[in-house]
């Protein structure tokens, strides 16, 4: 069994809590794309993990963990993840933590030109994490970039970083920073490239091996579907594919080996960073974004930046769940939203006066849109940490029950509190028979 997980809004869903949670019933839990732009915050009793680079499962001692070839992996991150979840009592060793020899590094040139990047668009500005991962993405697809293979012998990692190096700092010192030395990265990264040598696996062939022998295999998505590449808010996106098509190459297993996308969908919606956000709470809503904020305690993992709160958006949403074919929907953070009176739900758009129902593909178009809303009645009553589905209040199971007819797919899990027994699991559903199988 393999199912991936994707974020079907603009990220931080909830999908580190639920990965957690079913980690429980696979063996695997492999990442495909991203970096430490991620940040998925998991809570096991009185201990907090934010896990950037790092799958989620890892917290599970007896899980194993792969970084796959779709990611970028900046050592430096790599190291100090491994060593702060050492603190916390969790052995991570090379036996249970796998890293693709195909994964792309991260350089402290592509720290220096996402800053750069930034710098010069100005008010344009994507909000990125500046953590490097567009530049090495750029790298990777300019056929320029180091993989973690090309790093174990120390000569080529010197030839590409010399190299590359003498491209990156035109532009460094083109914005008025300080050109990077080449002797001073690779004084620092000889050292940590040795650290990393014992990690380092054909992951994609030790995913095949496993699933042959009938292991079961999670694979998790970071940021998620609005954020894509190709399929999400361009150009205001991260650069890789969180969708269901980028978990098969992202990992380098064959799509059809793939048997259920789970989509994590929050019970409203936040973006991080610059971007068109249809249904973000503007002006006389304020105190319903702040409500929201506080509650869901929505500020960045990675950056702490507050995130921008918003009203479900179904229209988003439902093409989510078209693009990665989500066979079932974990639904998180209905508690947040106990304290308020009524929901809106943004049921369409309308563009110059015309009604679409369809996502747009031009970001220009998506800051115009006027969100048609349809409005439900709040519940006004505690649910935090209800574990059966009985048990919610009336108006909260016809949210519920809204949403999933308005994205067309069933929800499967509802997440009622950041700690893993703060959940429903919907009886009959695609994801129980995951879950118990
Ligand atoms: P991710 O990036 O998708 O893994 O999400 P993040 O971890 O960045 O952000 C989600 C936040 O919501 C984290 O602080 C979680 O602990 C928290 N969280 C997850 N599910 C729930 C829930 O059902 N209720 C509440 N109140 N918090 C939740
Ligand atoms: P998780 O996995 C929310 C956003 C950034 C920025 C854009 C590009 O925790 O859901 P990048 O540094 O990737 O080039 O930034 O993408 N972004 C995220 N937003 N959650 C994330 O990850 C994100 N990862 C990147 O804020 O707008
Ligand atoms: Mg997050």
């Amino acid at each position: 069994m393999i199912i991936v997980i994707i974020g079907a809004q603009w990220g931080d869903e909830g999908k580190g809590k639920v990965v957690d949670l079913l980690a429980d019933r696979f063996d695997i839990v492999s990442r495909y794309q991203g970096g430490h732009n991620a940040g998925h915050s998991v809570y096991v009793g009185d201990k907090a993990f934010v896990l950037r680079l790092m799958p989620s499962g890892i917290i599970h001692q007896d899980k194993t963990c792969v970084l796959g070839n779709g990611m970028v992996i900046d050592p430096k991150a790599f190291f100090e993840e491994i060593d702060q979840i050492r603190e916390k009592g969790v052995d991570v060793s090379p036996e249970r933590l796998k890293v693709s020899s195909r994964a792309h590094l991260i350089m402290p040139y592509h720290r220096a030109l996402d800053h750069t990047s930034e710098e010069r668009l100005g008010n344009e500005k994507i909000g990125t994490t500046l953590r490097g991962i567009g530049p090495a993405y750029e790298d990777k697809a300019g056929r320029r970039g180091i993989r973690v293979a090309d790093a174990m012998s120390p000569d080529v990692l010197k030839l590409r970083v010399e190299r590359n190096l003498e491209e990156a700092n035109r532009i460094i010192v083109l914005f008025g920073q300080q050109p990077l030395r080449a002797d001073e990265i690779l004084e620092e990264m000889t050292p940590l490239v040795e650290r990393l040598r014992p990690y380092v696996c054909e992951t994609s062939h030790f995913l095949a091996e496993a699933r042959k022998a009938n292991k079961k295999i999670l694979l998790e998505g970071a940021q998620a579907t609005l954020l894509d590449v190709d399929h999400g808010t361009y150009p205001y996106v991260t650069s890789s594919n969180p969708t269901a098509g980028g978990a098969s190459v992202g990992a380098g297993i064959p799509p059809h080996h793939i048997t259920g996308v789970l989509g994590i969908v929050r019970t409203y919606a936040t973006r991080v960073g610059e971007g068109p956000f249809p249904t973000e709470m503007l002006e006389g809503e304020e105190d319903v974004a702040n409500l929201i904020r506080e509650r869901g305690n929505e500020y960045g993992s990675v950056t702490k930046r507050p995130r921008r709160c918003g009203w479900f958006d179904a229209v988003g949403t439902r093409y989510a769940a078209e693009l990665n074919g989500f066979d079932s929907v974990a639904l998180t953070k209905l508690d947040v939203l106990d304290a308020l009176d009524e929901l809106k739900v943004c049921i369409g758009y309308e563009i110059d006066g015309k009604r679409i129902d369809t996502f747009p593909a031009v970001s220009h178009d998506l800051r115009q849109i006027k969100p048609v809303y349809e409005t439900l009645p709040g519940w006004k009553t505690d649910t935090l940490g209800i574990t059966n589905f009985e048990d919610l209040p009336d108006n909260a199971k016809k949210y519920v029950q809204f949403l999933s007819d308005r994205i067309g797919v069933e929800i499967g899990l509802i997440s009622t509190g950041p700690e893993r027994d703060q959940t429903i699991i919907l009886k009959e559903s695609v994801m129980e028979s995951w879950f118990t199988s």
